[in-house]
């Protein structure tokens, strides 16, 4: 059987995501009631990271740990890969040693051609194009508060980045109203590649995506890899942060979330992402069920 792979969402249905979530849910309330499962025995995960991480590495890392197996951390700068072994050779030496193969890199290009040469899951922990892993603990947050997203009015302020890019690209898989306010310049890529789907619109004013919306997301305004560009970046953006001003235009049960790490008065106010019913703290909490919950999924179809 061919190894599934996570690039990008869409490598995986709606009903797969749903189930995944489930699963996902199920894993956390079991751990809190002291069950860990042991659903990587012996198993490896390779990790490789060309940029820096906090949440990917740690879920990624105690998910494997957990599930009683382990995982490699891997720096470029410490392996040949950062002295010019080719990707696709790297693939094929890490699925003779592991059992999936994590990456978290700037060329989304790269993951591609890593997948096309592993005979191991291959799962995206961020690119400059997307991060699927943090939309998976995402829904997983709004499906534990909320219920089903389908039909919800989704609102992304900011930079049209990589995880807007997975938005967008969640809303026509989960069936949700996306409106992305991003400033002139910084609209997301994927909505210029494609014909843009009929349940994502863009608008300039903040406001207008915010307006009757059931959650509302932010990122960073200087993503990895962008430091050179901050202060435009910063100048380009101020009338994009999410305030509780911002939040009053949503839903009054409005959620906000944000992938973290978070620069409080840049995108968001320290009074919105501190508040008492902020969902941060979960959404990053997720990331280690929902991990788990797909490891164990792609575990599945590697045999
Ligand atoms: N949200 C997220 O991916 O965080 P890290 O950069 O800390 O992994
Ligand atoms: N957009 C951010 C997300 C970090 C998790 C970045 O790419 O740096």
């Amino acid at each position: 059987m061919p190894p599934r792979h996570l690039v990008d969402l869409a490598d995986l249905s709606a009903a797969e995501i749903r189930a995944i979530i489930g699963r996902a849910s199920e894993l956390k309330r079991r751990r809190a009631a002291g069950d860990k499962p042991p659903l990587f025995e012996r198993k490896v995960l390779a990790m490789i990271f060309e940029k820096s991480s906090t949440r990917t590495r740690v879920s990624f890392e105690a998910a494997m740990i957990e599930g009683g197996g382990g995982a490699i951390f891997l720096a470029p700068k410490d392996t040949q890969l950062g002295r010019g072994e080719p990707i696709e050779d790297t693939a094929r030496v890490l699925s003779e040693m592991c059992d999936a193969i994590m990456v978290r890199t700037f060329a989304h290009s790269m993951v591609e051609r890593l997948a096309v040469c592993a005979s191991v899951p291959v799962i995206n922990g961020l690119t400059d194009r997307s991060h699927p892993c943090q939309f998976l603990a995402d829904l997983q947050t709004y499906v534990e508060r909320r219920g089903d997203i389908a039909g919800r009015r989704v609102a992304w302020i900011g930079d049209g980045n990589n995880m807007c890019n997975t938005y967008i690209e969640a809303a026509a898989l989960l069936d949700f109203e996306l409106a992305v306010a991003s400033p002139v310049g910084y609209e997301p890529g994927v909505l210029r590649e494609s014909s843009a789907d009929s349940r994502v619109r863009l608008v300039r004013d903040p406001r207008e995506a915010a307006a009757g919306a059931d959650l509302i997301v932010t990122d960073v305004w200087v993503s990895m890899g962008q430091e050179a560009e901050a202060t435009t970046r910063r100048a380009a953006f101020a009338p994009y942060q999410v305030s509780a001003a911002l939040m009053a235009c949503a839903r009054a049960d409005a959620l906000f979330m944000h992938c973290l790490p978070a620069h409080r008065g840049e995108e968001v106010a320290a009074e919105v992402i501190d508040a008492r019913d902020s969902v941060v703290w979960e959404e990053a909490g997720n990331r280690l069920h929902a991990q788990k919950a797909l490891l164990e999924f792609l575990f599945g179809y590697a045999g």
